[in-house]
This record gives structure tokens, C-alpha cells and sequence, in this order.
């Protein structure tokens, strides 16, 4: 496991264990692109994205991938800068692009207790795109009342609660490269 003291950056003081190094994630996201660009193939290929903290990894997977596509985000929040989710999901931005007929891979940064997920699942089959999967960055082991068809996962991760690498707390440490816990003196709620 990498010391978080081995990374030049302020915000890794505040870090206890780093879970997924920077090197760690770029090697996975490499093999997530070379995937979807074999399997979506001659499709019409858009990644759509929930906002804010998936798109660290919509960049670095879209750059990963080798075949045309396009990108839209949307807006969705439950955590509302916490640690804990409210359970009440707000749309905070719609999507631009018209998905009718399109292969939409929905690209989330992580899936606690797929209620995020579940939704804007919903709201894009409203677009009647021609396919629908979802490619997921984190999937957290624990145990959840939706069950959410996932095609790509990154990584499996404990029940922890992580930032990093576009994840937040109270909207900070989504700069960090990697993805780690933070130490108990650095919560504040
Ligand atoms: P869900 O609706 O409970 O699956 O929560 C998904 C959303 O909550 C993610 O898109 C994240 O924005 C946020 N989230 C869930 N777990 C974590 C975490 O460990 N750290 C930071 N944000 C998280
Ligand atoms: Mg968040």
C-alpha cells in the first residue's frame, strides 16, 4: 500500500490510507478504455456522466478509449457534501444531447447504495437510447436492496467511505490523485 506522505500534495496530510495509488487507477482505466472500445465498435457510442464527482474519471476514460465518441453530463446529488447519503436524490443539471437511438454507457464514479444510479437510469431510458450499461469506477461491498446491472467496474472496494481522485468531502480532496480514507481529525461532522 502507498504512504500517503509519498505524494507532494497538502491534502494527502490529511489522509490515513491510500487505497487505490494514481499509477494503480491510470493501469485500470487503460484496461476499462481498451474494453469499451473493442465492445462499442461500430456503434454510435455517447458516455454520459453524473456530475460532479465522475468527471476525473470521464476524462481520463474518454482519452482511454480509441473509437469516436461523445460525452454529456448530468447533474445528481444525494450526499450534499456529507458522509452519509440523504436518500433524496436532486437533478441539479439535465442532459444536453438527444440519446434517442444512441449506446449510452453511463459513467459513475462510485456505487454505495445505488440510488443515484438507479434514477438517472430511469431518466435516460425516458431518451429511448438503443442500448444502456453502465461502467462504474468503484463499487462499494455492501450489501444494497437495488440491484444495479453493472458491465465495467473498475475496482471493489470495502464499505468505507473514500475521497479522491473526483470524490469529496464537503466538496474537498477531489484533486487528489489517488483514492484513500481520510483520518478521523479530518471529519467534521
Ligand atoms: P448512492 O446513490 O448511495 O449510490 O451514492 C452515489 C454517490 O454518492 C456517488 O456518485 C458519490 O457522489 C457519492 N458517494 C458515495 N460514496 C462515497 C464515498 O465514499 N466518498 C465520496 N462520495 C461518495
Ligand atoms: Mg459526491
Amino acid at each position: 500500500m502507498t504512504n500517503p506522505a509519498n505524494y507532494d500534495h497538502v491534502l494527502a496530510r490529511d489522509i490515513e490510507r491510500v487505497l487505490l495509488s494514481s499509477e494503480h487507477i491510470s493501469r485500470r482505466v487503460k484496461e476499462l478504455g481498451a474494453a469499451v472500445s473493442a465492445d462499442y465498435r461500430d456503434r454510435d457510442l455517447v458516455l454520459v456522466n453524473i456530475l460532479k464527482g465522475g468527471i476525473v474519471f470521464l476524462a481520463d476514460l474518454s482519452r482511454a478509449i480509441t473509437i469516436p465518441h461523445s460525452f454529456d453530463l448530468i447533474g445528481a446529488s444525494s450526499y450534499r457534501g456529507s458522509m452519509r447519503s440523504s436518500g433524496k436524490i436532486i437533478i441539479t443539471k439535465d442532459l444536453d444531447l438527444d440519446l434517442r437511438g444512441k449506446d449510452v454507457l453511463l459513467v459513475e464514479d462510485i456505487l454505495d447504495t445505488g440510488k443515484t444510479l438507479n434514477l438517472v437510469l430511469e431518466l435516460i431510458r425516458l431518451h429511448e437510447p438503443a442500448s444502456l450499461e453502465i461502467c462504474c469506477l468503484l463499487d462499494k461491498q455492501r450489501p444494497r436492496d437495488l440491484k444495479i446491472p453493472i458491465k465495467y467496474t473498475g475496482f471493489h472496494l470495502p464499505d468505507e467511505f473514500v475521497v479522491g481522485y473526483g470524490l469529496d468531502y464537503q466538496e474537498r480532496y477531489r484533486n487528489l490523485p489517488f483514492i484513500g480514507v481520510l483520518k478521523r481529525e479530518a471529519i467534521r461532522d
